[in-house]
């Protein structure tokens, strides 16, 4: 990326900022409706400009993400070999519900008002080409905690590590440079979570909450940590990482309280198996006590194909 002018769409390892929208739309049936979505994608970097260069310091970035059901209608291209819709897990106490969703931007950045410009020209542009499904605005809260009380985002990959784990390569090459992402947006019960000690907490999340320390595994059989449930190992014991960007939301006015949760990933696997073990538990029946006091109230998978593909749009 240029030093100069620092903007550049799709970049999916942009840096942690101090705020972030959450926008899904569904496609509507209006008789241009994917003429104008595809044109909108296509051109996304022009009116991230019109925003960025107001301010080159508040790392602005907008990522897009297209969701299975209108991806041939959109792009025109080969679907990502993994990408379908977000399958619900029933486990036996919580359930991952499956929402609908055609399109995410994930808007962020170290101002509020610029986050907010883009989603208002973004959606004069796009106009009655879609609805808007959902819309979360999220915050950082001290040094990156949850609401929850906890540092979330700890294990996340960095340097080269977050391209290998992100984005498409080799395996998929009409998609390479692309990455799946997963969305879902929690809410927390906080009188429950308040009712339990801070030792009850850190078992639950695998770290201490203060000093962030990780805390070791629990012997194989018992109740895992949300922390082990998510360390994902394939069948040659290779560990796949995923990169999360959650922000909390809410409003202590009206009681909601919550974790916005994005993981990005270049195999959709990897987050659906942490979600199954979450939900389902390891071994079965040993749920991720998180969700006791987290309820996801949607659960939406998408591709963000690479900046190159999304301006060739156009012209498909
Ligand atoms: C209620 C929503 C959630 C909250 C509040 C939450 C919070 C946290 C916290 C505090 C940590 C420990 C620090 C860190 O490494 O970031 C963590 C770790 C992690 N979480 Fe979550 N999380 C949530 C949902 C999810 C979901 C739905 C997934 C996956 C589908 C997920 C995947 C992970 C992973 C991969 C780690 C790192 C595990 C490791 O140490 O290797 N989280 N989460």
């Amino acid at each position: 990326m240029s030093g100069r002018v620092p903007i550049e769409s799709q970049r999916v390892d942009a840096p942690l900022t101090s705020s972030a929208t959450f926008l899904v739309l569904s496609v509507t049936e209006s008789p241009d409706a994917v003429k104008t979505v595809r044109s909108a994608l296509a051109n996304i970097d022009g009116l991230a400009k019109n925003v960025a260069i107001r301010d080159l310091g508040a790392s602005f970035a907008c990522t897009v993400g297209i969701g299975s059901d209108v991806w041939d209608r959109v792009t025109g291209l080969p679907k990502p070999s993994e990408l379908h819709p977000f399958p619900p897990i029933e486990g036996a106490k919580h359930t991952a519900v499956s929402t609908p969703g055609d399109l995410l931007f994930h808007i962020r950045s170290e101002r509020r008002d610029l986050n907010f410009e883009f989603e208002k020209q973004l959606l004069d542009l796009l106009g009655d080409s879609v609805k808007v499904v959902d819309e979360t605005v999220g915050f950082r809260y001290f040094d990156v905690r949850d609401l929850l009380g906890f540092v979330d985002g700890t294990a996340n990959p960095v340097g080269p590590a977050v391209p290998a784990s992100i984005l498409v390569a080799e395996e998929d090459t009409a998609a390479a440079g692309g990455s799946y992402i997963v969305v879902q947006k929690y809410v927390h019960d906080m009188k429950g979570w308040k009712t339990l000690k801070a030792e009850q907490q850190e078992a639950i999340i695998g770290r201490t909450k203060l000093d962030n320390v990780e805390l070791d595994d629990a012997p194989t059989g018992q109740q895992a940590s949300h922390k082990t449930l998510n360390t994902i190992e394939d069948e040659n014991g290779v560990e796949h990482d995923i990169l999360r960007d959650n922000m909390p939301f809410g409003s202590p006015g009206s009681g909601e309280f919550g974790t916005y949760f994005i993981g990005y990933s270049r195999r959709l696997w990897v987050i659906e198996k942490m979600l199954h073990r979450m939900y389902i538990g390891e071994p079965p029946g040993l749920h991720d006590r998180i969700l006791d006091y987290s309820k996801p109230l949607t659960g939406t998978t998408f591709f963000a194909p690479s900046a190159s593909i999304l301006a060739s749009l156009d012209s498909n």
